[in-house]
């Protein structure tokens, strides 16, 4: 068999590497693990990291995603049938957990697992076997199981939309990957890597102001988002990547423009006076510093070019948190 290419995984960010130290010795138990993040930061990637660096790492390892099967559907996709099960079923089935017997299984979106499956699932985990649908004999199965999420669970199981017992038993150890707009540090690397893979062996450089605007903007759609941008920025790059070749959200975010046109306020009511005009831009203008400081207020100022008990005063004033 040959081995599968080693994994990139990028982690400049004190944040990242500390994870990553922890993945590790994750890795080496047999425990369920819970990837936690918003859509984009590397759930995916980290289960395949966590299999690879298991003792089953020479195993199968299942990916499932549950968002994309047909809830009609999953029921025999994760568990099989027998021949005869359904009119359509004419030969037995083996399931997706069958399939990654000795390795593990990566449910994705596990949050979008319908309820009326869920009390079958913790059975199956609970007592490492499984009946395929229609089946009458056990199948005994013996998987890791790593499981991600988008939505706060905990949250789910309050209002009644997971079940309890499932969510205790997934959620041995919980690993929470953190957007990338709070590692702002990983952006350059990242976009290093994304250069690399998709610049066909030219050798492409990010100017600075570009680099400044790629690290600024808050990425909704994480590190897919980034490698999109990427993707799409390499294939008219002639050597240089400047601001101006970057998607106008990106660009703008954080510029004057931008921010004046945010303004919806100063832009539809009629009858403000000059001063409101200026206060309503000046609270903008230091609400967006403060977030792209991620709430540092001397970080703030100093992006502003003001002093520190200036900016202070002025929050106070506007009572901008
Ligand atoms: N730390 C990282 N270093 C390099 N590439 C990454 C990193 N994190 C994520 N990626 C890449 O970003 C894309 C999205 O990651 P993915 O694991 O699918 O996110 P999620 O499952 O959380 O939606 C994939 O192409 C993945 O390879
Ligand atoms: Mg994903």
């Amino acid at each position: 068999m040959p081995l599968p290419a080693p994994i990139s995984f990028i982690a400049q960010s004190g944040l990242m590497r500390s994870i990553l130290a922890r993945v590790d010795a994750i890795a080496a138990s047999d425990s369920s693990v819970l990837l936690i993040g918003e859509t984009g930061v590397g759930k995916e990637l980290i289960a395949e990291y966590i299999h690879r660096a298991s003792p089953r790492s020479l195993k199968p390892l299942v990916k499932v995603g549950l968002s994309s099967l047909p809830p009609d559907l999953l029921e025999s996709e994760l568990f099989g049938h027998q021949k005869g099960a359904y009119t359509s079923a004419s030969t037995e089935k083996r399931g997706l957990f069958e399939l990654a017997d000795t390795g593990s299984i990566f449910l994705d979106d596990i949050d979008d697992f319908p309820y009326s499956l869920q009390s079958k699932l913790l059975r199956v985990l609970e007592s490492r076997e499984l009946l395929r649908v229609g089946g009458m004999t056990p199948v005994s199965i013996d998987v890791r199981l790593i499981t991600a999420t988008k939505v706060d669970l905990k949250e789910m199981v309050d209002r009644g939309a997971f079940r309890s017992d499932l969510y205790y038993r997934i959620n041995v150890v919980p690993l929470v990957i953190p957007p990338l707009r709070e590692r702002k540090e990983d952006i350059p690397a990242i976009a290093g890597h994304f250069l690399e893979m998709y610049g066909g062996g030219r050798s492409l450089r990010v100017t600075d102001e570009a680099m400044r605007s790629l690290v600024n903007y808050h990425w909704p759609g994480n590190i897919r988002e980034l490698r999109n941008v990427i993707q799409r920025v390499v294939i008219f790059a002639n050597g240089q990547i400047d601001v101006a070749e970057l998607p106008a959200e990106i660009r703008d975010e954080g510029s004057l423009q931008y921010i004046i046109k945010a303004c919806n306020r100063c832009l539809t009511e009629e009858k403000m006076t000059f001063e409101q005009v200026v206060e309503c831009l000046e609270s903008n203008l230091l609400g967006q510093a403060l977030k792209q400081a991620e709430g540092n207020r001397t970080q703030a100022a100093k992006a502003l070019g003001m002093n520190l008990s200036t900016l202070r005063d002025k929050l106070k004033k506007y009572n901008i948190e």
